[in-house]
């Protein structure tokens, strides 16, 4: 039910508007202005039903809430999902309509949303909505954007890597190292190059084969089944592909040491995290080791950093990670909880007296 979704959300907002021309619902789900604007991206997608596209736009939302406020960043979280019959092709007249009119949403917000990429939408769908908005992020360069956020990201999940291995082995040298990717897509790719040139020993897996052995010829890497990731040995799995792949049925399985990857919601449930401590297994919590992306959007588009800052604040998810590894270990919790317990503290310390 509905009612249900929302009374369970902590949220500030949802609004909900019904496209006419395409028969689409558009959600915004603004979850927390604490810290500044909500931001987070606009997901297009066909849903089964559209209680399926609002439990994704809530629980989404709440996640970029902890990114933002684990990476210091002043924004709030947000999403929007655009739950359409069927996906419009790229650069059709069907889409760039659609977005006109959810941009003229957006708009209507005044700024407590701001949007970027998620699913299905990119640089081009970001230009489009800026005709309407100027609470955007991620347009294309042509057009003043920073560019691909999978480059931040991918610069974040390697710093991220590197300090799972120094809590796990003592050291964050990476040479070596074995690091299977899950997923080589926009950052998958991009942090295999980061790993290649860190003299990490690389494992690569995709649906598509061929871009998984394109990547492992250049790299130097080993090409693994996608059927076989979840049992595979290396020092470090990193999924960058897709979430819920540690669950109680898979964590038994895994052969690594350390667990550090882009892909959102990767913990089946939050007790995962517990299944994965007792084996051992260094866990790098999701929403810390991926906020390179929000990192990028906001430190260049906004906040106007330079080339130099911007890495000093990719680098700056390590030295978090650092101190969730260190919290936990401290008070007994799983470094899931520690990096909640980091987010839910500078949002309450944001929060008005
Ligand atoms: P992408 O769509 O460019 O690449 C994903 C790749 O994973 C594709 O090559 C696909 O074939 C492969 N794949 C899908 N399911 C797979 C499976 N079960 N086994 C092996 N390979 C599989 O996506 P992108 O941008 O690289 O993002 C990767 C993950 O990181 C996604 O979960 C995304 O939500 C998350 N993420 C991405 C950010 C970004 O800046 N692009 C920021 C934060 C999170």
């Amino acid at each position: 039910m509905v009612e249900d979704l929302l009374r369970e959300w902590s949220g500030e907002r949802v609004v909900r508007r019904f496209d006419e021309p395409t028969g689409a619902w558009f959600f915004i789900a603004v979850h927390s202005t604490i810290l500044g604007p909500a931001m987070g991206g606009t997901r297009l997608k066909s849903y089964g039903s559209e209680e399926d596209a609002l439990r994704d736009v809530l629980r989404l939302s709440q996640a970029m809430t902890m990114k933002q406020a684990a990476a210091d960043l002043p924004y709030g979280g947000g999403k929007a999902v655009l739950a359409v019959p069927a996906v419009p092709p790229p650069a059709s007249e069907g889409r760039r309509d659609l977005l006109l009119r959810y941009a003229d949403v957006i708009e209507s917000l005044h700024g407590t949303y701001v949007t970027a990429a998620d699913m299905n939408t990119g640089q081009a769908d970001m230009d489009v909505i800026s005709e309407r908005t100027a609470h955007v992020l991620g347009r294309s360069p042509a057009n003043g954007g920073a560019g691909d956020p999978a480059i931040g990201t991918a610069i974040g999940v390697f710093h991220g890597i590197r300090a799972a291995c120094e809590r796990a082995f003592g050291s964050e040298d990476l040479s070596g190292r074995s690091v299977l990717i899950q997923g080589c897509g926009a950052v998958g790719e991009r942090l295999a190059g980061h790993l290649h040139d860190a003299g990490a020993a690389l494992l690569l897996a995709d649906l598509d084969g061929a871009r998984a052995r394109e990547i492992a010829a250049r790299t130097g890497g080993t090409v693994v089944e996608p059927g076989d990731v979840l049992t595979t040995e290396c020092d470090v799995f990193s999924p960058c592909a897709t979430g819920a792949q540690l669950t109680a049925e898979t964590i038994p399985g895994l052969r690594c040491s350390v667990v550090a990857g882009a892909a959102n919601n990767q913990l089946g449930t939050a007790e995962d995290a517990r299944l994965l401590s007792e084996r051992g297994i260094v866990y790098a919590p999701d929403y810390v080791v991926n906020a390179g992306g929000v990192i990028w959007l906001a430190g260049y588009e906004t906040l106007g950093w330079d080339e130099e800052t911007m890495e000093d604040h990719l680098a700056g998810i390590g030295r978090t990670l650092a101190g969730v590894f260190a919290a936990a270990e401290e008070n007994g919790l799983t470094t899931a909880e520690a990096a909640d317990g980091l987010a839910t503290a500078r949002i309450a310390a944001g929060r008005a007296p």
